[in-house]
């Protein structure tokens, strides 16, 4: 059976795990294919919320499979935090919660070096969440990673003790203030290792491919953003994988004409958390009731998330990257009492008006170019079924079908599962 992604088309918190959730029951296997515990994905049902880091969004569904992928990044100490919330609500987790042993683990000197070569930026800091993500994936290329298989060998803690020492004269050479005592964090990583240890490690490649052959049914589920990718995204603010769909071939071992449908969720407007460029960012009003009105603070950090209108030149070169098949288009709720809408079409650069997303869209290259739409009073919290939508909000999602040639078969009125309108 093939595979069928579900990645976010703008900087991240799109609500790509209410979506993994709302659509698991279809699933035989939900697997997340990379980043780490940066990322926060957020589940509200039955009057709860949930929130969770590296586990997939499936993980509340009984019956499904839940993988970490090889392209994973495994902080144990947060893995652990995450296992215990669902010891908490009586999750059983044991039999359904795999992990790839070729998934790379955090150290807690990941953790230090990423504040410290934060620290050593100052102004020009990418703002990362400090977990650590981007010495780690530094490691694996650089062929120095400590991976979830290692765990299992005798001469691991040798490697560790080796990699960890290295990491602390780099932290040395940052030359910032840092304050920290390994030895504790050690002992709660070592602690944190044994449980990981204890869940079921596996050879998840030929699991996945086993799995196709006997036509179960996979949703490869994406954290962050495409405006985040390594590659594609807004370099260097941006995280250290591939958050774009090849990143689901090499992050679970799919082959890429084993990918089917490709879901894409991005928010009726746009947010960004943590620094770089955001060319339809409000300072305004505006801003702030998107903010205040959508709840809009980062789910791993807490930090508030800057906020703007909808910017169709990057969605669609999100679409295009990633060869969306369906568009999810989630918190529409969140827009409900604005006067007028805007929608960035094209971008004024460098004297030009272009539609595609140029090599720099810093504030000094790129203005938005955008087109009005009236917005609806009404409240689509408590709507259900899509003829009930307002008229305005079906021109707005009309426009967008339109422009970026793809249908929009989700809209989210809400956060909690039943909030969501099928088209
Ligand atoms: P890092 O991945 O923690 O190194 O952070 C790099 C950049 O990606 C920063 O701007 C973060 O705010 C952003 N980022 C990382 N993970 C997420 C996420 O899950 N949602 C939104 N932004 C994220």
């Amino acid at each position: 059976m093939a595979v069928d992604l579900l990645l976010g088309l703008q900087w991240g918190d799109e609500g790509k795990g209410k979506i993994v959730d709302v659509l698991t029951s279809k699933y035989n296997i939900i697997a997340r294919f990379q980043g780490g515990p940066n990322a926060g994905h957020t589940l509200v049902f039955n009057g709860k919320k949930h929130v969770l880091h590296t586990i997939p969004s499936g993980i509340f569904h009984e019956d499904a499979i839940n993988l970490v992928g090889n392209g994973v990044v495994i902080d144990p100490v947060i893995f652990k935090k995450e296992l215990d919330k669902l010891d908490e609500q009586n999750v059983d987790y044991k039999k359904t919660l795999f992990i790839s042993r070729k998934a790379h683990i955090i150290l807690p000197t990941h953790r230090l070096l990423d504040a410290a070569s934060e620290a050593s930026k100052g102004k020009a800091k990418i703002g990362s969440t400090l977990k650590g993500i981007g010495p780690t994936y530094m490691d694996k290329t650089g062929r120095n990673g400590i991976r979830v298989g290692d765990l299992e060998l005798a001469d691991w803690k040798d490697k560790y003790r080796a990699l960890a020492d290295k990491h602390e004269a780099m932290i040395e050479f940052y030359n910032v203030e840092l304050e920290y005592n390994l030895k504790e964090l050690e002992t709660e990583f070592f602690e944190a290792v044994s449980v990981l240890k204890s869940l079921k490690l596996i050879d998840s490649e030929e699991y996945i491919f086993q799995a196709q052959k006997e036509n179960k049914t996979i949703l490869a589920e994406g954290a962050q953003g495409s405006l985040l990718d390594i590659d594609f995204g807004t370099y260097p603010f941006v995280t250290s994988s591939n958050t774009t769909a090849a990143g689901a071939c090499t992050g679970l071992g799919v082959a890429p004409n084993q990918i089917k449908d490709v879901f894409g969720i991005f928010k009726a407007y746009t947010t960004r958390v943590g620094s770089g460029p955001f060319p339809t960012e409000l300072f305004d009003e505006n801003g702030e009731t998107m903010a205040r009105v959508g709840h809009e603070f980062g789910a791993t950090t807490g930090r508030p998330r800057r906020c703007g209108w909808l910017d169709l030149v990057a969605l669609k070169y999100a679409c295009q990257v990633n060869g969306v098949t369906q568009l999810m288009m989630m918190k529409a709720d969140v827009l409900s009492g604005f006067e007028t809408l805007k929608v960035c079409t094209a971008y004024n650069y460098q004297g030009d008006t272009i539609t595609h997303l140029p090599y720099n869209i810093e504030e000094e290259n790129v203005t938005p170019v955008y087109t009005d739409f009236k917005g609806w009073k009404a409240d689509l919290t408590e709507m259900f079924e899509a003829s009930q939508l307002p008229a305005e909000l079906n021109d707005y999602i009309a426009f967008l079908e339109k422009e970026l040639e793809i249908p929009i078969t989700i809209v989210s009125v809400g956060p909690d599962r039943k909030q969501t309108i099928f088209r």
